[in-house]
């Protein structure tokens, strides 16, 4: 049985104080959901603070990127020890706003990927076509190559610590959200190629769907075989309707 994950990927949205407000009115709006692994991911700035209010409560604490080498000069760049030495035990990656808006490669997805697990991080890594790949029936050779490009330098053991994100590109911050029968098709698909790569492992692999998630449709995404959760932008801004799609998941 997979236990569902409910991540908020903040973007480039509060500040510090706001996350801190957000993080103590999630805790007291999840009291007595303790079957859904819950995760917040705030912008770098705000993670040290966000782990002080987080203390002690089960809502664990992600990045929403990092550098993939250990140190060095990177100006701008952040590495898994800093992300470690302040709490996350998630980072999200290969997010399709890095990839589009900073040109981020399957190679480097792979390289973060594989960093942050021998850092002791979890990645969630995010796959995902565009409205153009949709419309041409380019899904799922889309969505493979992105898999096998950004587990190309994983090792093969780690694998089952590997959270993945589908988030249709065309379905993020639009309101559009995949159907759930569409989703499904393509977390199935998701598996069966972990499973021909990595064996029964994949049984165990957590599949996220992303892409307007709302507290309106988190129940019915979440009933489908193959979702395991959701990963969340603009409805986790709001620690009520954020606590509410967690709940769609508790009842799943
Ligand atoms: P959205 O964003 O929920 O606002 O569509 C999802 C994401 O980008 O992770």
């Amino acid at each position: 049985m997979r236990r569902p994950i409910v991540a908020a990927n903040f973007k480039m949205h509060l500040t510090g104080p706001e996350v801190v407000a957000h993080a103590e009115a999630l805790v007291a709006a999840l009291a007595g959901v303790d079957d859904v692994e819950v995760v917040v991911a705030p912008p770098f700035p705000a993670l040290e603070r966000a782990a002080r209010a987080l203390e002690g409560s089960p809502v664990r604490l992600a990045a929403q990127n990092v550098h993939a080498e250990p140190r060095g000069a990177f100006t701008g760049e952040v590495s898994v020890e800093m992300l470690a030495e302040v709490g996350c035990r998630y980072t999200i990656v290969g997010h399709s706003e890095r990839r589009a808006l900073f040109r981020e490669t399957d190679a480097e997805v792979s390289a973060k990927a594989a960093a942050l697990l021998a850092g002791g991080i979890r990645p969630i890594l995010c796959l995902g076509e565009s409205l153009a790949q949709r419309e041409a029936d380019q899904t799922r050779t889309v969505v493979a190559a992105q898999l096998e490009g950004s587990l190309a330098g994983v090792p093969g053991d780690r694998i089952p610590e590997l959270v993945i994100a589908y988030e249709p590109v065309w379905a993020i911050g639009t309101g559009r959200t995949a159907t759930p029968e569409l989703a499904q098709e393509v977390h199935a698909a998701i598996r069966e190629q972990l499973e021909r790569s990595h064996g029964a492992a994949a049984a165990g692999i957590r599949i996220l769907y992303g892409g307007s998630v709302k507290p309106d449709n988190a129940a019915e995404l979440m009933a489908q075989a193959d979702i395991d959760g959701a990963l969340v932008g603009g409805a986790s801004l709001d620690p009520a309707s954020f606590a509410s799609i967690v709940r769609a998941a508790s009842s799943r």
